[in-house]
């Protein structure tokens, strides 16, 4: 019986995880009006700090679940509560994050 649930378990944790959108140069290129440096390394970048930081104590929310106004009030927030719990998201990485999930959120 053991031998079923574990791997039914995992399968399920695996398709209920949120499916984030590879981000593309399309993305970069219609935020350039509001970062105009911004680079698809930056970008993606943004991501891999998102995916390391933004799911450890809850699922990881869709960039486009909030809007650009949203994610700018949530993302200082979460970063208070996350240093709060011994991580350590500098102010380069939060902007890193908020930059992410404000481009995608228009996806
Ligand atoms: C230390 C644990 C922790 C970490 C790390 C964390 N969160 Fe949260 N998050 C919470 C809790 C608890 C809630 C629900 C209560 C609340 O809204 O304050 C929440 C709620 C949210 C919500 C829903 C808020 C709403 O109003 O709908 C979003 C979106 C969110 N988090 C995004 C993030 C992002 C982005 C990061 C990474 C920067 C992050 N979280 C990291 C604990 C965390």
């Amino acid at each position: 019986m053991k031998k079923i649930l574990v791997p039914a378990a995992l399968l399920l944790v695996i398709a209920c995880s949120p499916k984030l959108i590879m981000p593309a140069q399309t993305d970069v290129d219609r935020v350039s009006d509001r970062y105009p440096d911004y680079t698809l390394g930056e970008l993606n970048k943004g991501m891999s700090l998102y995916k390391q930081y933004c799911g450890t104590c809850h699922e990881l929310k869709m960039p486009n679940s909030k809007t650009p106004e949203e994610w700018e009030h949530i993302v200082p927030e979460m970063t208070k509560k996350a240093n709060k719990r011994t991580m350590t998201i500098n102010a380069e990485a939060q902007e890193s994050i908020l930059r992410y999930l404000v481009t995608m959120s228009q996806h």
